[in-house]
């Protein structure tokens, strides 16, 4: 069973740093609100805070497959009373008639197949999910009239490789390297279109590189979880590359707040922007800050740098989002770490358990 209530005082302790406050709680009071891939990394962050910002009287509808992990229980989504978990694909209308009949009136497309390696591993169901499965849901939000869509795009599918830093919006790269990049780029061409053709509200939100309480280490997750994860078994912490390749890490709460903010501010409405930390640290820092921090006596090895992987610098700009919605980030990543340390330590049994590294597929770098 995992430790709800600490995850819960956690973004209710977050929503006040952030001066998500009453005013906010004004603005999403009563309202039913659809997130896709609500039982993921980011989204079972999202509907915490979610859930207290539209009270009793709203209702926060997770619209999950369960596909991310190794089990078919959504252990990620915290039983809250206004929390309405429905396992189900958003490629099927089934599934999607079921959960438009919430009187929905904003969508939050987390939904995804995550990420670069996977779609690199299989490119079709990729494509299936974030490109067919995103259009479907895109019409479902028009037919229901809602006031905000709001997309999960992608940093690192909209910039390529080789972008000036800091990244900002005006910018897109045509090279991108992997299925996933492709798709998610697709994705915020569709949201264009549904805003142009039909006026849907949308909103183009492009995230970097989340960490943070609610991801469990795997072969297609993120750097961070995975090397807390082996830090905490002082097992070797294998580094694709140099170690000098820099990303923009991103507490995944600082997320949650420019989602929030992008969902009821109106000059949001049919724009694009950064949601990141705007500070930049090469792997071989966080690597080091993350044994540091564990106390952990791992040793650092260098592996081959995977194909696709041709990113040396991450850095983006958040001046957009911080004109539009007044997004700023508050989260240092030394004290964003050991929250998600902690969170490991919490619940390690249960991570444990989910953890999912197969060997001999093309993305491992850890086998043994
Ligand atoms: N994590 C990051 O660093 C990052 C960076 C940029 C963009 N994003 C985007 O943010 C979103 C959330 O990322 P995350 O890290 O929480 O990923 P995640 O894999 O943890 O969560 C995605 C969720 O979507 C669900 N899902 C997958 N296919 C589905 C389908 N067909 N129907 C219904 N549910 C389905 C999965 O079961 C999972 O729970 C994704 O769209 C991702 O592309 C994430």
């Amino acid at each position: 069973m995992a430790n709800y209530q600490k995850r819960i005082e956690t973004v209710e302790h977050y929503l006040v740093n952030s001066g998500l406050n009453d005013e906010t709680k004004t603005s999403f009071s009563g309202k039913n609100i659809l997130v896709t891939g609500g039982a993921g990394a980011i989204g079972s962050n999202l509907i915490i805070a979610l859930s207290s910002l539209v009270g009793s009287s709203g209702k926060i509808v997770v619209l999950d497959n369960l596909s991310s992990i190794k089990i078919k229980n959504p252990w990620n989504v915290a039983p809250l009373g206004n929390i309405m978990f429905i396992e189900g694909d958003v490629r099927s209308d089934i599934d999607l008639k079921r959960v438009f009949k919430e009187d929905i009136s904003i969508v939050y497309h987390l939904a995804a197949f995550f990420a670069n390696q996977n779609s690199v591993d299989y490119p079709e169901i990729s494509a299936d999910v974030d490109i067919l499965g995103m259009i479907r849901l895109l019409e479902y939000s028009r037919l229901a009239k809602i006031e905000r869509f709001i997309y999960a795009s992608s940093g690192c599918a909209i910039y390529g490789s080789y972008g000036q830093m800091p990244l900002k919006e005006d910018f897109i790269s045509m090279h991108l390297t992997t299925p996933y990049q492709i798709n998610k780029m697709t994705g915020e061409m569709y949201c264009n279109f549904y805003h142009h053709h039909y006026e849907l509200p949308v909103v183009n939100c492009r995230f970097f590189n989340s960490y943070g309480p609610g991801e469990v280490p795997g072969q297609y997750r993120n750097v961070i979880p995975n090397f807390i994860y082996w830090a905490l078994q002082n097992k070797p912490l294998p580094i694709t590359g140099t170690g000098e390749a820099t990303r923009d890490f991103t507490y995944v709460l600082d997320l949650v707040q420019g989602l929030v903010k992008g969902a009821i501010n109106p000059k949001a409405i049919g724009e694009n922007f950064n949601l990141a930390s705007s500070s930049e640290m090469s792997i071989l820092n966080m690597v080091q800050t993350v044994k540091r921090l564990t106390g952990s006596t791992s040793d650092i090895e260098l592996k081959p740098t995977r194909k696709w992987d041709t990113k040396m610098r991450l850095l983006a700009s958040i001046e957009k989002a911080n004109k539009l919605i007044g997004y700023k980030p508050v989260m240092d990543f030394e004290n964003g770490l050991l929250t998600t340390i902690e969170w490991f330590r919490d619940n390690w049994d249960l991570i444990d358990n989910l953890a999912d590294f197969k060997p001999g597929m093309s993305s491992a770098v850890r086998n043994k």
